[in-house]
């Protein structure tokens, strides 16, 4: 057994209520000016004022004692939305984007996501591991301590299978919490082009049934948008998930308000992702049903898109949380405080807000709200020390990364 405690720091946190905050509640957080966290094995202990935990020891009781002066503290942050498990950058479509082509309209013309499958379907899977690898590590120096990935640049049962095992991989070889989602309806493949509806059966009888027997996927995601998939047709996928035991996400109103986030409300999903052009009724659904509203400014940036609403989503009542959505299209980027940055100062969120939206919101969005997402006892010691005095630090530093040390599990695993 070893104890850790971590003294002398500012910390900012979320507390848990034992479920994600919504409305005022979102900027809810706790400060201890001077603080302390006392870990025995990676789990916290005891944490508060330093003299208070400090009250309860005696020197003996501490194997390492570590000094925090001039670091503010916080969780570390769960990133719940990424799509990091792909074989190639697309440097040639974001010029073209650049340029003046649209997202959709590039996929229409067998380029974007179809062009990640194309390359994904020829890289081996030691190759696959390294890219992705190299991602997570990257999110891992940014301050993400938790980490979703999902699938979906394979889009037949081998290769999506093969995504999986790699980004489970991920998990077991790096520091990292990493939790798995499949998202075989991101795309219709080349293959179904002409029968949509045959790629949607063979997602329910073959693919949702083969990884759930596998076991390697904690979530179901479906891209739902206009030309992608239907409202009828995400319904009918994620239903089949949630019968194979699969927790429930949607990509939803991305683009076009179609209706996902009312069906997300409608079958109490665990989140809602995207959500820029989602009506306000359907809002009021997700907030009614407690569906985590995951947002993704990085998104909106890249794709020179208006922001999702979130002032409004916080004020009817939407537990928010953000993510980076890193892929090689819409988002490329594994930082959190970027994201940070941005949802401060383009989205109005207040510092408080972003700080539970990406943490607490981001832990429960992905099924780790009892594990991780705040710094409560008997939660994994996973922690930020930002060189600054408060999370502020992280929109106000513009593009660098205030992260001076990342610990997972109460052990120290990037340095900036
Ligand atoms: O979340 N919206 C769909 N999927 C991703 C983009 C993936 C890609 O372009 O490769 C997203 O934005
Ligand atoms: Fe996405």
């Amino acid at each position: 057994m070893i104890r850790k405690l971590f003294r002398n720091a500012h910390i900012v946190t979320p507390s848990d209520p034992g479920t994600s905050l919504a409305g005022k509640r979102q900027a809810e957080v706790r400060h201890f000016k001077k603080g302390a966290i006392l870990c025995r094995d990676g789990v916290i202990e005891a944490i508060g004022d330093e003299k208070n935990v400090e009250a309860s020891l005696s020197p003996r009781d501490v194997d390492v004692e570590v000094d925090c002066a001039g670091f503010c503290l916080i969780p570390g942050f769960v990133d719940p939305h990424t799509h990091m498990c792909f074989a190639k950058r697309r440097e040639e479509e974001f010029i073209l984007r650049m340029q003046g082509a649209e997202y959709l309209e590039i996929l229409r013309r067998g380029g974007g996501i179809l062009s990640s499958v194309r390359a994904v379907r020829a890289a081996s899977e030691e190759e696959l591991f390294s890219v992705t690898l190299e991602h997570a590590l990257s999110a891992l120096e940014f301050g993400t301590t938790t980490l979703e990935i999902k699938s979906g640049y394979g889009l037949d049962t081998e290769t999506e299978l093969s995504m999986l095992r790699v980004i489970d991989r991920v998990g077991r070889e790096t520091p990292l919490d990493v939790v798995p989602t499949f998202l075989g309806a991101h795309a219709v493949p080349e293959e179904f082009a002409q029968s949509p509806d045959n790629y949607v059966d063979l997602l329910i009888q073959e693919m949702i049934p083969a990884i759930s027997e596998q076991g390697i996927a904690r979530f179901c995601d479906v891209f739902c948008e206009k030309g992608v998939f239907s409202v009828d047709q995400s319904r009918r996928i994620l239903n089949a998930a949630r019968q194979a035991g699969m927790g429930l996400k949607i990509h939803a109103d991305e683009v076009y308000d179609l209706g996902g986030a009312g069906l997300a409300a409608e079958l109490r999903a665990t989140s809602a992702e995207h959500l820029l052009a989602a009506s306000d009724e359907n809002l009021r659904a997700m907030a009614k049903q407690g569906v985590i509203g995951v947002l993704l400014p990085g998104t909106a940036y890249f794709l020179r898109k208006t922001y999702a609403p979130a002032r409004k989503m916080v004020d009817l009542g939407v537990p928010v949380a953000l993510a980076t959505d890193c892929n090689p299209g819409s988002s490329y980027t594994e930082s959190m405080p970027f994201v940070f940055g941005l949802a401060v100062l383009n989205m109005n969120l207040s510092v408080g807000e972003a700080l539970v939206a990406a943490t607490l919101n981001a832990a429960y969005a992905v099924g780790m709200g009892k594990e991780v997402g705040s710094l409560d006892v008997g939660k994994s010691a996973d922690f930020l020390l930002l060189d600054g005095d408060s999370p502020a630090i992280l929109a106000y530093h513009a593009g660098v990364s205030p992260v001076a040390e990342v610990y997972k599990r109460g052990e120290l695993v990037a340095t900036n």
